[in-house]
């Protein structure tokens, strides 16, 4: 399966997902890597990785759609069959849902349902929650609303400081999304409703 990974900062996911490819423990190519902003280290992890790798800058389009049609051009023109986003910092409007639907995959570091939405880690904190974690789910129209695929927990300790719990999910993170990735490379997701079903 070729995968287009979408990512607008630091990247990390990206990496584990090209290692993970890279050692042949994931089946799939990366066709290519997207990131709406020019100084993302994503683009530079890319380089590194020699993955054919492009900008699609939000701020050289007038509308939200002009920048989602780009976006799916690029996507197209790489025969990228699963959009994976990675840290990438956008809403993608039903326009774009659909045209990949059920075709779209997010990380999300928080048990969803809940905390969705920006600071995830500072949410479990201040709501005094015992356990987090990661959740990789399909991405639907709504907000880190879509069928879940795979989740890992994690303790959260009352020390923690949002970057403290943020680096213990991320641990999880590394694992889980390639792992998810490589579920739907082999065909093992099945999608019935809100209900992802793994087959063996
Ligand atoms: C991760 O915590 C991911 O769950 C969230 O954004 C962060 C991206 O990190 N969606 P990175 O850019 O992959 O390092």
């Amino acid at each position: 399966v070729v995968l287009g990974i979408l990512a607008s900062g630091r990247g990390s996911n990206l990496h584990s997902i090209a290692k993970a490819v890279q050692s042949g423990q994931l089946a799939a190519k990366i066709g290519v890597v997207i990131s709406d902003k020019p100084a993302a280290n994503a683009l530079n992890l890319a380089a590194d990785f020699q993955l054919p790798a492009v900008c699609v800058d939000r701020k050289q389009y007038r509308t939200q759609l002009e920048f989602e049609q780009a976006l799916a051009n690029e996507l197209q023109l790489h025969q990228v069959k699963l959009v994976v986003l990675a840290g990438f910092m956008r809403i993608l409007s039903p326009y774009f849902v659909h045209l990949f639907a059920n075709r779209i995959m997010n990380i999300h570091p928080s048990l969803l349902p809940a905390f969705p939405g920006k600071n995830a880690q500072e949410q479990a904190i201040r709501y005094g929650a015992k356990l987090s974690g990661c959740t990789v789910h399909f991405v639907d129209e709504g907000m880190d609303s879509g069928p879940v695929i795979l989740q890992q927990a994690v303790p959260v300790f009352a020390e923690d400081t949002p970057d403290k719990l943020a680096e213990r999910i991320l641990q999880q993170e590394h694992q889980a999304y390639p792992q998810a990735i490589k579920l739907y490379a082999e065909g093992k997701l099945q999608i019935d409703g809100r209900l992802v079903k793994i087959t063996e």
